[in-house]
């Protein structure tokens, strides 16, 4: 199989859950068996919005790490590192800016989503958020793949308008200066709509988050409290299982025949959500044991995030700064 180079990152929001281990994490770890794989916390990017809080972003670093690591995302096989470390980015970020227009950023879909929203619930967020760093968010996301010559991004859904901006800004470097960078391709996450435990997307900011680090209580006490299909308020009702976020929940991680036997039985009222619910709790508990085990060797270890960060960051660097001299080189910039 050819060594296609796979790049990602995420924004360090602190610890994540399950949403992101059946979305991203899964994903990267495969990827990682068969490819050149480079991922890396997006520090800066975090700025944008949280900016009067910096110290807050080393730590939810930290966190967000060991989750890779408890995911299966090797060290030794995929690049960790951080954004801010590879200072290579920000003059690619400077040079870029040069490039590109602003109407392209200022119809950019997430740009006036993100801040249409804010303007609804307070005016001042809006004023606070709508910074020159935040409209040029993508001019640094696509800093991000194009400085190692990635050529294929898993990203979410949401994502697709970035990376269509980053083919843009890329035919506009090579129609300008000379073919340098190769146009990245999105590579889709499998599972976006993992539910929470009330039934919307999960997300941190919903509070309704199943986390990969969460203990076993933890996750007996948020599966019991779950929502569950609507239209079966009584034990005794048929259940409709593809209309229930613990159904959602089992098909991830239940296999195929038990799943099939478990609609059955939900559609024939054989079994009642309260056992349903303790089956998939005793799942759940047992399918993250191994990943809540990697995550604390990982965190147990003094400074062992730290110095993976170091280290990926210093032999990214090498690649970073040689593709941003090719690329001033065209510019014929000294
Ligand atoms: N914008 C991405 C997110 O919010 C994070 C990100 C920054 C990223 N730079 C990237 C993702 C480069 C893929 C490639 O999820
Ligand atoms: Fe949902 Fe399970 Fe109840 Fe069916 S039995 S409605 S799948 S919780």
């Amino acid at each position: 199989m050819c060594q296609v180079k796979v790049l990602s990152g995420m924004r360090p929001t602190g610890k994540l859950h399950i949403g992101h281990l059946f979305g991203a994490l899964t994903l990267w770890k495969d990827l990682q068996e068969k490819h050149d794989t480079y991922f890396f916390v997006a520090d800066w990017h975090a700025l944008t919005t949280d900016f009067r809080n910096p110290s807050k972003i080393n730590e939810n670093t930290v966190e967000m790490v060991a989750d890779w690591i408890a995911a299966g995302i090797n060290p030794e096989k995929s690049l960790i590192y951080r954004q801010s470390l590879v200072k290579e980015h920000a003059e690619l970020h400077l040079l870029l800016s040069m490039i590109v227009p602003l109407s392209w950023l200022e119809r950019n879909p997430t740009y006036k989503e993100v801040l249409e929203n804010l303007k609804k619930q307070s005016s001042s967020r809006y004023e606070e958020i709508r910074t020159y760093g935040f409209l040029g968010y993508p001019v640094l996301q696509t800093v991000d793949i194009i400085i190692y010559k990635a050529e294929r991004v898993p990203v979410g859904a949401d994502q697709l308008p970035h990376l269509e901006l980053a083919r843009e800004i890329v035919r506009r470097f090579n129609y300008l200066y000379g073919e340098t960078f190769p146009e990245p391709q999105p590579i889709l996450t499998r599972f976006p709509k993992v539910p929470g435990i009330d039934g919307r997307k999960m997300s941190k900011s919903y509070n309704n988050a199943i986390y990969i680090s969460d203990e076993p209580e933890e996750i007996k006490r948020k599966v019991s409290v779950m929502f569950t299909d609507p239209l079966r308020p009584y034990r005794k009702d048929p259940g409709h299982p593809e209309n229930c976020p613990v159904f959602a929940l089992h098909s991830l991680i239940t296999p195929e025949e038990e799943l099939n036997q478990l609609k059955k039985d939900c559609k024939s009222a054989k079994i009642g959500c309260k056992d349903c619910k303790l089956f998939l709790s005793k799942k759940l508990i047992a399918y993250l044991e191994p990943y809540r085990e990697r995550r604390k060797e990982a965190l147990e270890q003094k400074n062992y995030i730290e110095e993976v960060l170091i280290e990926g960051s210093r032999k990214a660097r090498e690649e970073a700064s040689a593709n941003l001299d090719e690329a001033r080189r065209k510019m014929g910039m000294p």
